[in-house]
């Protein structure tokens, strides 16, 4: 795991939305839930459709071309067509900023 990095002001991340941002030229995927902050791949496993243009329902992440699903906290498949689960990253909250580890 390399160093943890400032990617997003926490304040630009409400409760219950999530926003794309790139570190390293990887585009990651930020989502804020009740169960804190995750940080995963943004292209979906099925066939790379971008998910910040999903929905994020609790913990469930809904990408937008099949309705595949996947749970944020662990980057598991909850819902087919998508077979392979999503990288997660690490996250802190340092500051005001939310830290991602690559
Ligand atoms: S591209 Fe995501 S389910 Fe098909």
């Amino acid at each position: 795991m390399g160093a943890f990095r400032a990617v997003l002001k926490l304040s630009e991340l409400p409760a219950g939305r999530m926003r794309a941002v790139s570190i390293d030229g990887r585009e990651l995927l930020l989502c804020h839930t009740r169960e804190g902050i995750f940080a995963l791949d943004n292209l979906c496993t099925h066939a790379e459709a971008r998910l910040c243009e999903g929905r994020l329902r609790g913990t469930r992440l809904l990408c937008p071309l099949h309705g595949g699903a996947f749970d944020v906290r662990d980057g598991r498949v909850l819902a087919g067509p998508a077979q392979q689960p999503l990288a997660r990253y690490a996250v802190r909250i340092a500051q005001a900023d939310i830290e991602v580890a690559l």
